[in-house]
């Protein structure tokens, strides 16, 4: 029978692709979301994807009795925690509403695989627990963690520490916790994508509503760094390639006879400025955007790109797509939306 793998925040950006990915691994994924910051019609699309509506629960991953609740109700086999706030800027300005999500959503799951260190559990860390790596700017899982710059960094950075310290308190727990570098993109079907509410902070959303007419221009936030073009550099992640990393995660924690604690660096291995993407977007799509360079935007790391090799060792996961790949998909994935041509 096909494990049943529950999907915290299953709804949202990289959960909804993930469920895709579970299916087609031939896992049961179970989403548990909501809707807080996703939309109910997932669940449609995602049965245009996959043929069959998935399993789908609504509860808020902070209420301990509900958590405890559906895990007596569904025999769950894995759990992979997505669900979180995950906007820098709006953490700044409310950080007791990112500390209370965040952390107790985390802590209410835990509690449950706590009781059942036989259920593996798969964490969404960023790769923003790593600040502005001094030196070299390829970081590795070794690499010291930074002081984190924002209360959604500290989430990321304390999430991490949580679950290290479950794991020495308790050493059965089969638990990973994935770095993502900054995932980009969308389905290639153009049925999901990302569905930023309001106006969106991260660089590839903003470009495509840019070109589909929401802004007049994008604004590129400094172009007097250290860097070869003056903008900053990061490495983007296709989300679906982001997803299978998730599939390699559980099937690698499903395979394991004894408690584990993993981290992993989840990106390309390649760093890609502001720029280089802006000018990617334009030629793959054949279309001529609006931008301005502007000031920089306070707290944005200079250059980071991941070292991907434990990821490969490990899990035998590498990413199969590159940013042309992510710039095609999430533009078709923004014309579909505003109906589009
Ligand atoms: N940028 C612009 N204009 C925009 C939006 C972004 O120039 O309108 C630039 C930023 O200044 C930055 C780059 O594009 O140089 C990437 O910015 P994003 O906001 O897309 O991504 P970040 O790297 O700032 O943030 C991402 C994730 C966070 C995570 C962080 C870790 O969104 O969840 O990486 O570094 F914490």
């Amino acid at each position: 029978m096909a494990k049943k793998v529950l999907v915290t925040g299953g709804a949202g950006y990289i959960g909804s692709h993930t469920v895709v990915e579970l299916i087609r691994a031939g896992y049961e994924p179970l989403i548990l979301d909501d809707y807080r910051n996703s939309d109910p019609s997932v669940i449609q699309r995602l049965k245009q994807i996959i043929g069959k509506e998935p399993e789908h629960v609504v509860c808020d991953v902070c209420d301990q009795n509900k958590i405890n609740e559906v895990f007596q109700t569904f025999d769950i086999s894995g759990v992979i925690h997505f669900a979180a706030y995950k906007a820098v800027g709006e953490s700044v300005e409310n950080p007791l509403k990112y500390y209370s999500n965040n952390i107790s959503g985390l802590n209410s799951i835990l509690t449950v695989i706590k009781r059942n260190p036989q259920i593996p559990f798969v964490f969404s860390s960023s790769c923003t627990v790593y600040g502005e790596p001094s030196g070299i700017k390829e970081v590795d899982e070794k690499t010291e963690r930074a002081i984190p710059t924002s209360p959604y960094g500290y989430t990321k950075w304390l999430g991490e520490q949580i679950i290290e310290d479950l794991f020495t308190s308790q050493g059965d727990l089969k638990m990973m916790s994935l770095r993502y570098f900054n995932p980009i993109g969308a389905h290639e079907s153009g049925i999901i994508g990302e569905l930023p509410v309001g106006k969106p902070n991260n660089l590839l959303p903003f470009i495509t509503q840019t070109a589909a007419g929401l802004h007049n221009e994008l604004t590129i936030f400094g172009n007097d760094y250290p860097t070869h073009d003056g903008t900053c550099i990061r490495d983007y992640i296709h989300v679906v390639d982001l997803a299978e990393a998730h599939v390699k995660a559980i099937d690698y924690l499903f395979a394991q006879q004894k408690g584990c604690n993993e981290i992993i660096n989840i990106g390309t291995g390649k760093g890609t400025s502001v720029l280089d993407l802006v000018k990617t977007f334009e030629r793959e799509n054949n279309i001529k955007l609006n931008y301005a360079f502007g000031p920089r935007r306070s707290g944005d790391v200079i250059e980071i790109y991941a070292n991907v090799d434990y990821a490969l060792s490990l899990i035998n996961w590498k990413a199969k797509k590159d940013i042309k790949d992510a710039v095609k998909d999430a533009w078709n994935w923004e014309k579909s939306i505003r109906h589009l041509k």
